[in-house]
């Protein structure tokens, strides 16, 4: 195992610290205004059929590291979650992303398998040192001729390509030289972004630009939890800047390309709520809310930074040069939400457990607090176009009989849709969903521990195996409703 921290465990002390300043700053005789519908007041979520729009999209999501395997083919270069994993102790049992779910050498079977359970989208990303083996420099031609077969199965089946230029394995050769810490980064990723607009904008309709950076400072770069392993909040900050001033520069990288789709970041948006009814938990849920999602929509979305969670730091704040939170906001077609927990915080700004949690013991369970999102969202930043692009649990998964039951999954998802299917009532453009994931996969530092996929992965044999989960989902694309 990697350290008492599991993935997104919260440094309560970092957060509690920081929470109590911004109940002062708050304290100016006006309620504190939430960002997000505070608790006790939950929205009820609808019953009985439930009929989406029609058109919605109905997808599933994966990452590269995560399923292609293949780590040494065709020219790949070295990630920093190769590194990372074959790094003693850093994940669960040593394991690593070598072979994975042999994705890559097993993709037409995979194409196969998302048409006969009717997916009509897949979301995807692109490994960066696949295309760029030293993450600058020659495109290498196997890398993109590998994601062109992919896009043409895809399209072959009908199933739109909505593709992520970045889910978290930089180049290690680019780590070498400082990663994210590093302002070129930014400059290295809208390179690498066009040499992928170039080679598939005829193809792919959708982009993504980056995945969760929150996920890659808090965990990468506070925690130390996740590649590249540092324990240093102030490397946190300075990268965090530079992965929007990255997003904002592939955009306008796209843009430039004359690329004639749409691209957007992918978020994961968590609501804060006061876990208790004093004006401290309500300031302190304030401040994690800029935490957890002001920090990442205000610059893309407002051009701005939020001054309650980031003019304190001092390393963030030596960071911007002028002209930054203007690339930063270069206008984007598309929201792309990943929606997996609420968090719930106390007057002293800990992070406490107030619902049920998954086998992942940070996902606390709140179906609700999607709907809260995505209203939100709307409310606060306008009537943006909006994907769902990951939402899911993990279970302990076992093949009994040849088949896997995974009640919990379906009642998770069902009750997770129900929530999106009010938010399109109360007008919020969403287009469509990807669970998380299709098939069982390398969960980072988790290693192969938690099982996520609606789809089994027999490791060994590398067979796929449908759960119950599959079935029912295939019946709501043939369906387009959900009952509940
Ligand atoms: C998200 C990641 C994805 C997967 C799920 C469980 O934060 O984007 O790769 O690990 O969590």
């Amino acid at each position: 195992m990697t350290s008492g921290l599991t993935r997104r465990t919260l440094l309560r002390g970092v957060l509690a610290g920081a929470a109590v300043g911004s109940a002062a700053a708050c304290d100016d005789g006006s309620a504190p205004r939430l960002g997000v519908t505070p608790e006790p007041t939950p929205v009820t979520l609808p019953t009985g059929t439930l009929t989406f729009p029609p058109g919605f999209g109905w997808g599933a999501a994966t990452s590269a590291y995560q399923v292609e395997g293949a780590v040494r083919a065709d020219g790949r270069g070295v990630s920093i979650w190769d590194t990372f994993s074959h790094t003693p102790g850093r994940t669960r049992n040593g394991d690593t992303g070598d072979v994975a779910a042999d994705h890559y050498h097993r993709y037409a079977q995979d194409v196969a398998l998302m048409r006969e359970l009717g997916l009509t989208s897949y979301r995807f990303s692109i490994a960066w040192p696949r295309i760029l083996p030293h993450g600058t420099g020659t495109p290498n031609q196997k890398g993109l001729d590998f994601y062109r077969r992919l896009v043409d199965a895809l399209r072959a089946a009908g199933i739109a390509p909505m593709v992520t230029l970045f889910h978290w394995d930089l180049p290690q050769a680019l780590q070498d030289k400082g990663g994210w810490e590093n302002r070129d980064c930014a400059e290295w990723f809208a390179e690498y972004a066009s040499v992928c607009f170039r080679a598939l904008n005829d193809v792919v309709p959708v982009w993504l630009t980056i995945n969760e950076p929150k996920t890659i400072v808090d965990v990468g770069y506070t925690y130390g939890v996740h590649a590249p392993g540092k324990r240093d909040p102030r490397a946190a900050w300075t990268a965090l800047h530079h992965l929007l001033l990255a997003h904002g520069m592939a955009v306008k990288a796209y843009r430039d390309s004359g690329g004639a789709g749409r691209i957007g970041p992918a978020l994961n948006l968590a609501p804060a709520y006061p876990a208790d009814g004093t004006h401290e938990a309500a300031a302190a849920a304030r401040y994690a809310d800029g935490m957890e999602n002001r920090r990442f929509l205000d610059p893309i979305l407002r051009g701005d930074y939020p001054s309650d969670v980031v003019t304190a730091e001092a390393a963030m704040r030596k960071s911007i040069r002028d002209g930054d939170l203007g690339i930063i906001s270069t206008p984007i077609d598309l929201l792309a939400v990943q929606y997996y927990n609420p968090v719930y915080v106390s007057g002293g700004g800990e992070h406490v457990t107030l619902k049920p949690t998954s086998d992942a013991s940070w996902q606390q369970i709140y179906p609700e607090g999607l709907y809260d999102v995505l209203v939100r969202v709307k409310r606060d930043y306008g009537d943006i176009p909006i994907v769902i692009t990951e939402n899911g649990r993990p279970r302990a998964d076992e093949l009994v009989g040849g088949k896997v039951n995974d009640p919990e999954r379906i009642a998770f998802l069902r009750d997770h849709l129900a929530a999106a299917h009010l938010a399109i009532q109360a007008g919020v453009r969403l287009e469509s969903y990807h669970l998380w994931s299709l098939l069982d996969n390398y969960e980072w530092a988790e290693g192969y521990g938690q099982r996520w996929g609606i789809v089994y992965v027999d490791y060994p044999t590398q067979r796929r195996i449908p759960k119950a989960s599959a079935e029912w989902y295939k019946g709501v694309i043939a369906t387009n409703t959900i009952s509940r």
